[in-house]
């Protein structure tokens, strides 16, 4: 498929190097393109060009990114983001538990088809998560079925073993999920080195 991330920060990048590696053309929508990189566009040139974006930007940033990009409009979006900060010196959900960042930006994108995924794992297992014996889950939420099976491909050929958890709301779930695993790496000593995986009974390796 023809790929575009918004954002080339850690997110960006490795999901580059894995989508690449699988087959994809993969190109970056930035708000200042390096001229001295073939693979940087504009924001709206790269959407333009793209047959399937993803928003690994900042969420704060999210809306000014839908509006440069022109809206996605009929693409599937792959919303990566998590709207976290700080409250009382602990990691929260900015938006809280009754909606979620890729509900917003489904608001904020209403043309497009946003499904959200990539968001639930440390930016250091995404260039490679085949690295592990057992495949990381990465489950994958959105209204629109053919956006969502598109989603769940590039998911499935990044390495992660792709779950449909439904729909977009249950973005609520995985929005948090990220949040347990920034909990195990930076605060319960796990480090970025680890992964959630599901195990079905009788599925022996
Ligand atoms: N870090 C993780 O392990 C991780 C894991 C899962 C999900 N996420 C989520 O993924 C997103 C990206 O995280 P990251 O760690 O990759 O962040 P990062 O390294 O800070 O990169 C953010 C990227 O967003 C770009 N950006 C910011 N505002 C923009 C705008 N208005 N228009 C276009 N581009 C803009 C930045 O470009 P400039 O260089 O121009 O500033 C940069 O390339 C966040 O929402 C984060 O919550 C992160």
């Amino acid at each position: 498929m023809r790929v575009a991330i918004m954002g080339t920060g850690n997110v960006g990048q490795a999901l580059a190097v894995a989508l690449r590696r699988a087959g994809h053309t993969v190109i970056f929508g930035a708000r200042t393109p390096d001229a001295a990189r073939a693979d940087e566009r504009t924001v709206r040139d790269a959407a333009a060009a793209a047959e399937i974006a993803i928003l690994a930007v900042p969420f704060e940033a999210a809306g000014e990114v839908i509006v440069a990009a022109g809206g996605f409009p009929g693409k599937p979006l792959i919303d990566a983001t998590n709207p976290l900060g700080v409250a009382d010196g602990e990691l929260s959900l900015t938006l809280g538990f009754e909606t979620s960042g890729a509900e917003r930006i489904a608001a904020l994108a209403p043309r497009a088809h946003v499904v959200k995924a990539f968001n639930q794992t440390g930016w250091e297992n995404m260039q490679d998560a085949r690295a592990y014996l057992a495949r990381p889950v990465m489950f994958v939420a959105g209204d629109d079925d053919a956006s969502k099976a598109a989603a769940s491909t590039l998911v499935a050929d990044a390495g992660f073993d792709a779950i449909d958890l439904g729909g977009l709301r249950a973005a609520r779930l995985l929005e948090p999920l990220a949040m347990l695993w920034i909990e195990l790496a930076r605060k319960r000593g796990l480090g970025a080195e680890f992964c959630l995986a599901l195990q079905r009974r009788g599925a022996g390796a």
